[in-house]
């Protein structure tokens, strides 16, 4: 399987959670859409592009649960929560809802959108998310898979309250496609951001909104271009002509879904991104830091001084592996990731704790 993909094999890596890897014949499909387009420049974007997205969103429509129409191409889920928080329309004093493990760039988002309103950006840990409700709450904004934790969370339980609740719910999919069992339509939210260059392992470069068709009127493109003629164009057109650009990542979709489709096996690397934890914390002598059926295919666990241990475990063993906070490292299990892989992250660590153990006992 590591054959399959583009990744240096002199490093070990375990951060495929940040920006994913494209395997190589998803990857020469993209390099074949980026040459049919500078081969006929006019003959591609003008006649063939809006035929081609559509024959895609219809693929990636049919893998995460959502009529084409709904969801657009958009490059990466934080331009999908950016669409969705200015396309709500917040008003002085409402109040924007979300759980206190949300990704830092979609936190600056909120806070820009809600103090541009006068509005307010309301965080609270999980446990507790509901209590915060007030009658000004509007929005609830929570992610599907966390970033720094890594955890999966009870998603369709906390839509199905928020939509019980009146609000306007924004789900902030970006590990979830491919990752995490993903039906759009059935969860219901009103906005669902997802990344395909993370677990469906497309070219980076490609996400998508999905927004509920009752809010389409209201939302509008990164930028106003030729999708806004004919009155004000539609949602699809809106967002998706946003004048000259290389769509060839958004094309490169349906190629992806069809890897995934032949070659993932999500039951393998649950199991082995579990065990991986259960062990790294038996090694460090540290506890979870949330129950195992939060953990998928990314396991984020406690390491004291994880910066350090984490510039360490890059300069003296070539292992990639994130420090999401100072006492957090996060490993992610792909398709191409093996027992041997995190064998060796685990001596590695074993023998970096061992030297500043040493180090601070001199
Ligand atoms: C939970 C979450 N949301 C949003 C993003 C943003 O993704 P992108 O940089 O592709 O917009 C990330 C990226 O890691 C993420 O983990």
């Amino acid at each position: 399987m590591k054959e399959l993909f583009l990744l240096d094999p002199d490093v070990v890596f375990l951060n495929h959670g940040s920006f994913g890897a494209c395997p190589r014949p998803v990857f020469e499909t993209y390099q074949r859409w980026q040459r049919d387009l500078e081969r006929e420049p006019v003959d591609f974007i003008a006649r063939r592009l809006p035929g081609l997205l559509e024959e895609a969103r219809i693929a990636l429509g049919d893998f995460v649960g959502a009529d084409a129409d709904d969801l657009t191409f958009v490059q990466n889920a934080g331009t999908g929560v950016n669409i969705a928080a200015r396309a709500i329309g917040l008003d002085a004093g409402d109040e924007v809802l979300a759980t206190d493990l949300e990704y830092g760039a979609c936190n600056f988002a909120w806070e820009h959108v809600c103090a541009r309103a006068d509005a307010r950006y309301v965080r609270a840990p999980l446990d507790e998310l509901f209590d915060h409700v007030t009658e000004r709450t509007r929005v609830l904004f929570v992610s599907h898979i966390t970033s720094e934790t890594g955890l999966l969370l009870p998603v369709e339980r906390l839509v199905a309250r928020g939509r019980e609740l009146g609000l306007v719910t924004v789900v902030d999919g970006a590990h979830a496609p491919a990752h995490a069992p993903l039906d759009v339509r059935a969860l219901g939210a009103d906005f669902y951001a997802g990344n395909c260059h993370k677990w469906l392992c497309a070219p980076k470069g490609a996400g998508f909104l999905y927004v509920n068709p009752d809010l389409q009127e209201r939302v509008d493109g990164a930028i106003v271009s030729w999708g806004y003629a004919d009155g004000g164009g539609t949602f699809i057109s809106r967002t998706e002509e946003q004048g000259t650009r290389d769509s060839a990542a958004y094309l490169s979709v349906p190629a992806a879904i069809d890897f995934v489709r032949e070659h993932d096996d999500p039951a393998r690397c649950i199991e082995l991104a579990r065990e991986a934890r259960r062990e790294l914390c038996a090694l460090t002598a540290q506890e979870p830091i949330a129950p195992e059926s939060m953990v998928l295919r990314m396991a984020s666990f406690r390491v004291p001084d994880a910066e350090e241990v984490q510039r360490q475990l890059w300069a003296q063993h070539r292992i990639e592996i994130p420090a999401m906070r100072p006492d957090l490292l996060r490993i992610s299990v792909a398709m191409y990731t093996e027992r041997e892989d995190v064998d060796r992250l685990l001596s590695a660590l074993a023998r970096q704790l061992d030297a500043e153990h040493a180090e601070q006992h001199q």
